[in-house]
């Protein structure tokens, strides 16, 4: 009787919940991005405490979410160390989209000044109060915010370069998508690698690697830049207003329930994503986005690029060069990072 009563996924989130106990934690909640990822967190069955910290309007995003008739239980901290340990604490995945976007004409790496430091404490906090937990770094600029992460983890004495992560699924999901809207085909069975970092030109589609190998000549160079630029077309459109928020949440949630399946053992779990990697290290990016597969223990498998043609040989040497740069930006200013 009972059981008929539920509807499949109320049955599927009481089956779910019973294996895992999956505290999530968002920093910069009440953002942006904030808001609609912990929504979209809040609809997912494997969440079973979604913590939502921001230095403003975490606890009334909090109560919001919390009327959302899902088992997950919702808190909301105040600015403050005290409110941010208890967001911290006993987290399985922390995701910080706290920063300052983009405006029109500005670059990501624009934003260093201000979201290094942001991304600095909360990773000190981070590191204090979830030392264990999966990072997911959304806060721009990726490319440095992600190393930054990594020094002050290390700084601690608790880095695990299997638990942090860049979030660059927001130019998968882009690629998936243009190349769709090009072919006229659903982007649900489209599937584009994007490696390198998240900016501009570091920004690398493997188009050779999708359904449409054969995309070529200017078609390819519109395609390839929107994919490199899609963050620009939403800054400009935003018109000052900020930049991608709404498919930023989609991505970000996307990513965590990833990371949330690898850990119940779910096996297969691949998501390309900013992490330390061998890859390109003897090119000075110690940070690579490439594809990923996930488990309990965060990153399992970094795996080869593959072949790569001219084209796309002539995209990766620029990308290699600026992506350098910009995680070298990270370590090279330890003391005033630190
Ligand atoms: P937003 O200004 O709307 O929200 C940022 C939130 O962070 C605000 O609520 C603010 O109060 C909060 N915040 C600031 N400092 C904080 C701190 N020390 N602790 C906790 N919270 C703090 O900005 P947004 O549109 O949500 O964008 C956030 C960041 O995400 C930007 O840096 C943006 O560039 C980046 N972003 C990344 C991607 C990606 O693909 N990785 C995509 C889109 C945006
Ligand atoms: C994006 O790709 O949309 C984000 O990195 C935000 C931005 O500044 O473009």
């Amino acid at each position: 009787m009972f059981r008929s009563a539920l509807s499949t996924a109320q049955r599927r989130c009481f089956s779910i919940s019973a294996q895992q106990n999956s505290k999530v934690t968002v920093l910069g909640a009440a953002g942006g991005i904030g808001q609609p990822l912990s929504l979209l967190l809040k609809l997912n069955p494997r969440v079973t405490e979604l913590a939502l910290y921001d230095i403003r309007g975490g606890p009334g995003v909090a109560a919001d979410i919390s009327h959302v008739n899902t088992k997950s239980k919702v808190t909301g901290y105040n600015s403050g160390p005290e409110g941010l340990k208890a967001a911290l604490e006993g987290a399985e995945i922390v995701l910080i989209p706290a920063g300052v976007p983009r405006k029109p004409g500005m670059t990501r790496d624009d934003l260093f000044n201000t979201n290094a430091s942001i991304v600095r404490d909360l990773a000190k906090a981070a590191a204090d109060h979830a030392p264990n937990a999966n990072i997911l770094v959304i806060a721009n600029p990726v490319n440095s915010t992600v190393p930054i992460t990594a020094e002050v983890f290390k700084s601690k004495g608790v880095y695990n370069p299997k638990r942090l992560f860049g979030v660059t699924t927001l130019d998968v999901v882009r690629a998936s998508r243009f190349i769709s809207e090009l072919k006229g085909t659903n982007p649900a069975n489209e599937e584009v690698t994007v490696i390198g970092g998240h900016s501009g030109v570091t920004i690398v589609p493997l188009l050779s690697q999708s359904n449409h190998p054969d995309i070529s000549g200017e078609a390819r160079n519109i395609l390839v830049n929107r994919i490199q630029f899609g963050g620009d077309e939403v800054v400009k459109a935003k018109d000052g207003a900020g930049s991608a928020t709404l498919s930023m949440a989609y991505a970000g949630s996307r990513m965590a329930d990833a990371l949330l399946r690898a850990a119940a053992g779910e096996k297969g779990v691949i998501e390309p994503t900013f992490v330390q990697s061998p890859l390109y290290a003897d090119k000075k990016c110690d940070f690579f986005s490439s594809k990923v597969e996930l488990g309990p223990e965060g990153v399992k498998t970094i795996h080869p690029i593959g072949k790569l043609n001219d084209y796309e040989k002539g995209l990766l040497a620029p990308a290699l060069e600026d992506l350098a740069k910009n995680i070298a930006k990270a370590s090279l200013t330890p003391n005033s990072i630190l």
